[in-house]
């Protein structure tokens, strides 16, 4: 590997695997399987829009190896994210007669991770697992911290498991193929640690406001791989103190508790989970400036820096009543009470389940111009 271009986190947790990051390292994956996996299959599960860009090249290079590798493709779209999709790929790998020591690739989004590594932890109670993030998001979230599940018709990512990758390579060369809106999407969770945790990323990020939102990552490669390589640390830092989810971890779900409202209340087909999400941090810091939980300087400078990565939204298109009452039935809430996580100064936070309906109506109020729908 090429140290100029590859940094190595390790995480910390009970199942330590390595996290590597550079550009073009899809290359070094053949070497690790062979090395570390000894796999003597290989299947990469992946969309079907990745395999000309990526699929094949990884596939060459496995096979370079002397390894058998096939390709398994479903069409994107969070709609393929079910049981369905995991039954057909199980009949697919007993045909193929995997093996227990052979190998899963999840090689795409967030969606390709969370099914493929559904699949890969009950395919014969569990077999390894390499994550290849080619997304933002699932780069900067998703790939990280061993959730992985799959949709059901009461809800997302109802059914699923704690299964974390044997290692996991983020290569940031994959992004210059993203479109802009996706790479947006994904910017608002960098955006969520940067708030939360991370104030050098958040001024960071201040300085070089002007190249991160021409969104292009092949021509500012090194703020990119930066923002990255910081939310990864912030995630991994996180999720090895935290691995099931039952404290620290919720402080990641800043902005996730209006989001995820927002996200149900449009049906899933108004915003992408990031741009609920950058709505959502606005509105929770909105909630603790109301409730002078930070400053009013504070939280202008919170909001300045939302607008500015422009997340600036004004149209919800769903009533406050529907946003609240999807928030709700969202599964993160316990006995009954909402739950958020409310900056008190950049880099802080606090969590509340003490928020009156009232103030969120009447915040939500704002952005629901639209609200007939
Ligand atoms: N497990 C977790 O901890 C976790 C955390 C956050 C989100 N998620 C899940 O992640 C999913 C969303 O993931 P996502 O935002 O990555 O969406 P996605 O997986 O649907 O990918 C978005 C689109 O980008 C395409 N794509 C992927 N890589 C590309 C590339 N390099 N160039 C061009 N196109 C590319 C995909 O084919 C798809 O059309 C949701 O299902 C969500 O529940 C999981
Ligand atoms: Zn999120």
């Amino acid at each position: 590997m090429n140290p100029m271009q590859t940094e190595i986190l390790e995480i910390t947790s009970k199942s330590s695997h390595p996290i590597f990051i550079g550009t073009q390292i899809l290359d070094d994956i053949p070497a690790y399987i062979q090395k570390e996996i000894k796999a003597e299959k290989v299947v990469i599960i992946t969309n079907t829009n990745l395999i000309d860009a990526f699929g094949n090249v990884l596939k060459k290079g496995i096979e370079s190896k002397k390894i058998h590798c096939t390709i398994i493709d479903i069409p994107s779209g969070e709609e393929q994210k079910t049981f369905q999709t995991v039954s057909q790929i199980l009949n697919q790998l007993l045909t193929l007669k995997l093996e227990r020591n052979d190998c899963i690739i999840a090689l795409g989004g967030g969606v390709i991770g969370d099914l493929a590594g559904f699949i890969a932890s009950i395919y014969l109670r569990g077999i390894p697992l390499i994550q290849v993030p080619t997304t933002l998001l699932a780069q900067v979230d998703a790939s990280i911290g061993g959730k992985t599940g799959v949709n059901h018709p009461k809800g997302k990512n109802l059914i699923g498991t704690f299964y974390q990758a044997k290692a996991i390579f983020i290569d940031t060369a994959t992004l210059h193929l993203l479109p802009k809106r996706e790479l947006r999407a994904g910017l608002a969770e960098i955006a969520k640690y940067a708030i939360t945790l991370n104030t050098p990323l958040f001024h960071y990020m201040t300085k070089h406001l002007k190249e991160i939102i021409k969104f292009s990552p092949s021509q500012s490669q090194e703020i990119w791989q930066h923002m990255i390589k910081e939310s990864v640390k912030n995630k991994v830092s996180i999720v090895s103190e935290d691995e099931k989810e039952s404290g620290k971890r919720a402080i990641l779900n800043f902005g996730h508790t209006i989001g995820h409202g927002v996200e149900a209340a449009t049906n899933f087909k108004t915003f992408l989970h990031g741009e609920a999400v950058a709505i959502g941090m606005l509105i929770e810091t909105e909630i603790a400036e109301k409730l002078s939980l930070i400053s009013n300087e504070e939280a202008k400078k919170i909001k300045g820096f939302l607008n500015s990565l422009s997340y600036e939204e004004t149209n919800l298109h769903a009533t406050p009543e529907k946003i609240i009452e999807k928030m709700q039935m969202d599964k993160k809430v316990k006995s009954g009470k909402l739950h958020y996580v409310l900056p008190t100064e950049i880099g802080k936070t606090i969590i509340s389940n003490q928020v009156s309906i009232d103030i969120v109506k009447e915040l939500l109020a704002k952005y629901c111009s639209d609200a007939t729908l």
